[in-house]
Formats: C-alpha cells, sequence, structure tokens
C-alpha cells in the first residue's frame, strides 16, 4: 500500500508521528511536506496529496491541518477524490465502510497525536462494505462527473 500524506504548519508537530507508524508498518509513505512550522497555505498541500491520489500513484491519502476542515474543502473540489473530515474513531471506521473514501483529512488542533495515528490506523484497515453503499457512492460519482469538468 502507498500513502500520500501533507499538511500545513497547523499539523507538521502531529505528521511525523503518522509517517513513523506507518512505515513500522510497511506502508510506503509519500510525504509532499510541509516542512516547517512557517506559516504556509492548506491548499498547496491538499492539492499535491490529491492529486498523487487521483492519478492513483498513492492508493489513500492523509491530510492534517488545525482542523482538518480546511483540507477537506480542498481534497473534495479534486475529482476522484472522497475526503472525510474526520475527528473520532467511529467516522474514521465507517467512512471507509459506506463512502469508500480515499482521502481523510485530521484536525492536529483537535485530536492528540496519538488520536490521530489511531484514526488513520483504522482507516487504513478498515474495507469498503459495497453493496447498497456502492449504489450511493455511483449517484456522488454521478454528480462528480456532471459538476466537475
Ligand atoms: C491555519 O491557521 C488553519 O486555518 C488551518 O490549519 C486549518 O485549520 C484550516 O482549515
Amino acid at each position: 500500500m502507498k500513502v500520500a500524506l501533507g499538511c500545513d504548519h497547523g499539523g507538521f508537530d502531529v505528521i511525523s508521528n503518522v509517517v513513523k507508524y506507518l512505515e513500522t508498518k510497511g506502508i510506503d509513505c509519500d510525504y509532499v511536506g510541509t516542512f516547517s512550522n512557517d506559516s504556509c497555505d492548506y491548499p498547496d498541500f491538499a492539492k499535491l496529496v490529491c492529486e498523487k491520489v487521483a492519478s492513483n500513484e498513492a492508493d489513500y491519502g492523509i491530510l492534517i491541518c488545525g482542523t482538518g476542515i480546511g483540507m477537506s474543502i480542498v481534497a473534495n473540489k479534486i475529482k476522484g477524490i472522497r475526503c472525510a473530515h474526520v475527528n473520532d474513531a467511529f467516522s474514521a471506521e465507517f467512512t471507509r465502510r459506506h463512502n469508500d473514501t480515499n482521502v481523510i483529512a485530521l484536525g492536529a488542533r483537535i485530536a492528540t497525536a496519538s488520536e490521530i495515528v489511531n484514526y488513520v490506523d483504522i482507516f487504513l484497515n478498515t474495507e469498503f462494505e459495497g453493496g447498497r453503499h456502492a449504489n450511493r457512492v455511483n449517484k456522488i460519482t454521478e454528480i462528480e462527473n456532471k459538476y466537475f469538468k
């Protein structure tokens, strides 16, 4: 499995915990930045990560900013991305089971580093259920195809 990861300054102190954890699990991590605590713009890093997922260069994307909200808004503007804003374990599990999301956006000012690592772990280890949920995801794709060029 290959995972692309990115954050802004709001997530910078947390994301190395995620990368280190995933690497201990043998997951190939492609970290796109940011590379310091200096203030930066979350759209730049969300875009880099999501382009890798949308082009199948990465299987999943992990985004961390202060709240996770800005990153999730950017991610869902990119065709082929279904991003969930997640700050609890239940959502981390059910967004994979029901929404087949390929990107998760987390808030480093909401959850602790160990909670964020746990949510990412749940997200990456949960399968999509398909069935009636596949019909619903297909409807999302139909809407995306109608409104996204
Ligand atoms: C940066 O201050 C903050 O706005 C950003 O990390 C994120 O929370 C945006 O949604």
